[in-house]
């Protein structure tokens, strides 16, 4: 892990200079694909004015107070209440990003999810992210294909798995289509024009190669009708292969499958929360997929409150959907969520600063964290938690 400077941290100390940052050295398909909602971004929006919107009482006249970030899930201690939110296509934003992320995760200490359209795999990111190491599954149509990656993540030490509910079909995303992105990544006159004027994400995109698929690569050689690793092939076979096919009695069959515990992520609404405590879902994943599937969605910060009442304590939750401050961790904390994963923030991150861009998100957010838990008057992730009641 490189070691960050102290002047390069007080010069952007928060997130929304690392997405300025982020913006001025990738090129524009690459920005649209990490930045965008989908329709007309509202539900971006949403996610943020909800969040803008929770304010908290602080009480004060506690004397000296020391802030303890430590986080209990599922059995395992964290040093932080967040994590990192399953990514796909990563390589595109930055090469290697899944392994700069994964990296910090192992070093600071906080959950690092690996996703099924990740531009890695979990065998190389297992070797990695240590302990930390959690998995996101696009439920392939193949059985035989759902139970190697289950077993390929398992065996490659990721102990956690999150099962992602909220993308019924692939949604529109019109302002990464308007900047020309196709899939694969080809190159065009306008890829190359976009790329020359973003040097150094095109030198380190030179140095690396083009994004692949890595993760569902050697299934698309297994096919026979699709027999090259190329991207063309892959991105076509995760389309044709991993889309629209979650349903009760999939997920019932994955959970038989796997052996620790599951995070059922994108649920908005408390009956679906229901269904899945009943067949032994650990995990609640209260979210809009960043505003990136359905425009119309509310703000998940304003599901966050209903799916907690009707949880009740079954399980966990955990939450995620426009969080950009270690306020806003609080925030969802505050509201009923156990844990917190962020998305953009840590890739705005690793497109700013590359190699130092995990850590660089983490030190923001743990700055924040204990500096708004401070402002509160409390000192550890439990009295957060009882915020919610107080209020
Ligand atoms: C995502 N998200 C996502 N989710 C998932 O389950 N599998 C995936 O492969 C991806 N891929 C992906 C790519 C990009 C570029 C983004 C921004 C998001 C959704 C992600 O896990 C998470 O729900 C959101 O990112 C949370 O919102 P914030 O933190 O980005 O505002």
């Amino acid at each position: 892990m490189s070691t960050i400077l102290p002047d390069q941290l007080a010069k952007y100390p928060a997130i929304s200079d690392l997405r300025k940052r982020a913006k001025r050295r990738l090129p524009l398909v690459a920005w649209e694909y990490l930045d965008m909602g989908t329709g007309d971004d509202v539900a971006v929006s949403r996610n943020r004015t909800g969040l803008d919107n929770v304010t908290l009482l602080p009480q004060f006249l506690k004397g000296e107070q020391t802030q303890n970030t430590e986080t209990k899930l599922f059995g395992r201690t964290y040093a932080f209440p967040f994590g990192v939110a399953p990514i796909g296509l990563t390589g595109l934003m930055w090469p290697n990003a899944e392994i700069i992320l994964a990296k910090a995760a192992a070093h600071y200490s906080f959950p690092y999810c690996l996703s099924t359209a990740a531009t890695q795999t979990p065998e190389t990111i297992g070797t990695v992210v240590g302990n930390m190491g959690w998995f996101q599954l696009y439920p392939p149509r193949d059985e035989a294909i759902c139970d190697d990656l289950l077993k390929r993540a398992r065996d490659s030490g990721f102990h956690t798995l999150v099962v992602t509910a909220d993308v019924p079909a692939a949604s529109r995303r019109e302002r990464a289509s308007r900047a020309g992105l196709r899939l694969p990544p080809r190159i065009t006159p306008r890829f190359v024009w976009q790329a020359v004027r973003r040097p150094a994400w095109a030198i380190a995109t030179l140095r690396h190669g083009l994004p692949r698929l890595r993760m569902v690569e050697k299934y698309v050689n297994s096919e026979g009708t699709l027999n090259s690793a190329s991207l063309t092939n892959a991105s076509q076979f995760v389309g044709e292969r991993f889309g629209g096919t979650l349903s009760w009695a999939y997920l019932q069959r994955v959970r038989d499958l796997w052996n620790g515990p599951i995070v059922l992520k994108g649920l908005l609404h408390p009956n679906d929360t229901e269904k899945a405590i009943g067949m032994g879902i650990d995990g609640i994943g209260v979210s809009n997929h960043g505003g990136r599937q359905f425009d119309g969605a509310p703000a998940a910060i304003d599901a966050l409150p209903g799916i907690m009442q009707q949880v009740a304590g079954r399980a966990a939750i955990v939450f995620d959907s426009g969080m950009r401050s270690g306020l806003d961790v609080i925030r969802a904390l505050a509201l009923g969520a156990d844990f917190v994963l962020l998305g953009r923030a840590f890739m705005f991150g690793v497109a700013a600063f590359g190699e130092q861009g995990g850590a660089h998100v983490a030190e923001i957010l743990l700055a924040d964290l204990k500096t708004n838990m401070a402002q509160l008057g409390v000192t550890t992730i439990e009295e957060i938690k009882q915020l919610h009641q107080e209020t």
